[in-house]
């Protein structure tokens, strides 16, 4: 039976990767931050961890419990989207989405790669079209921009240092979805972003270099 791995699985896009998966009839493994929503994901037939991705130690702890694991598909879904104004940044919005959507990834990236190398699976991470240096054309929600822009810069280096094990590292623009984060008035509901991440992690080719793609499978500029 495959196994996947969902990080940040209590609501939205992640939650959603969890229901799909396991419909699949794979094996889930999935986190979040609250106890109520560990039950939820126990109930859906995924192994819930309570990790919080900005505790250190929780995250050191998780390291350990995932430490005989093989994963053929590991998500970091988590994140954040910080404050609705471009204004001046106070230091706990930068330091929030910093950490929630950079150095969360820098410390779980490479806990996650060798258990993903040895089933030569799929390392994704939730970025967004907003990351893209090459292709922008609005500055709006600046600070997230540029926390995704640097979360692919992690993932260009983990496939720089796992690629050749094996890890095909993956950054996604998930569609701009119909959850919290995405709003009710969003191009598309979390079913199709999740159906379609699921559809284009399963399709695509094993690769050495890191890939930035819609959920729909087509290439965004870096
Ligand atoms: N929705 C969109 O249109 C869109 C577009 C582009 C990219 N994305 C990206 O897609 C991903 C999922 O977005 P979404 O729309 O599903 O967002 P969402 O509905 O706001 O859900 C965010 C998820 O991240 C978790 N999370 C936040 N901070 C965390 C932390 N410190 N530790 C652990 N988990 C944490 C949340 O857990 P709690 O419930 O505990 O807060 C929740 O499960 C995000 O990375 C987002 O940036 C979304």
């Amino acid at each position: 039976m495959p196994t996947a791995l969902i990080i940040g699985a209590s609501r939205g896009i992640g939650l959603e990767l969890v229901r799909q998966y396991r419909a699949a009839g794979w094996r889930v493994i999935a986190t979040a931050r609250q106890e109520a929503d560990c039950e939820t994901l126990g109930a859906l037939g995924a192994e819930p961890h309570r990790l919080d991705v900005n505790d250190v130690d929780a995250v050191a702890g998780m390291g350990w419990k995932l430490d005989d694991e093989q994963l053929d598909v590991a998500i970091l879904n988590a994140g954040v989207y910080g404050p609705r104004h471009d204004g001046f940044p106070v230091q706990a919005d930068f330091d929030n989405v910093m950490h929630t959507n950079v150095l969360a990834a820098m410390r779980l990236l490479p806990m996650l790669a060798p258990l993903v190398a040895s089933r030569r699976g799929k390392l994704a991470v939730l970025s967004s079209r907003m990351g893209s240096l090459s292709e922008r054309h609005s500055a709006v929600g600046s600070l997230y921009r540029a926390s995704k822009a640097a979360l692919n810069s992690v993932l260009i280096d983990t496939a720089l240092t796992f690629g050749g094990h094996g890890v095909t590292c993956v950054a996604f623009h998930p569609g701009w979805v119909r959850t919290d984060m995405g709003g009710a008035t969003a191009d598309i509901t979390p079913e199709e972003s999740a159906a379609g991440i699921r559809d284009t992690l399963a399709t695509l080719p094993a690769s050495d270099k890191a890939t930035y793609i819609t959920y729909d499978g087509k290439a965004i500029g870096w």
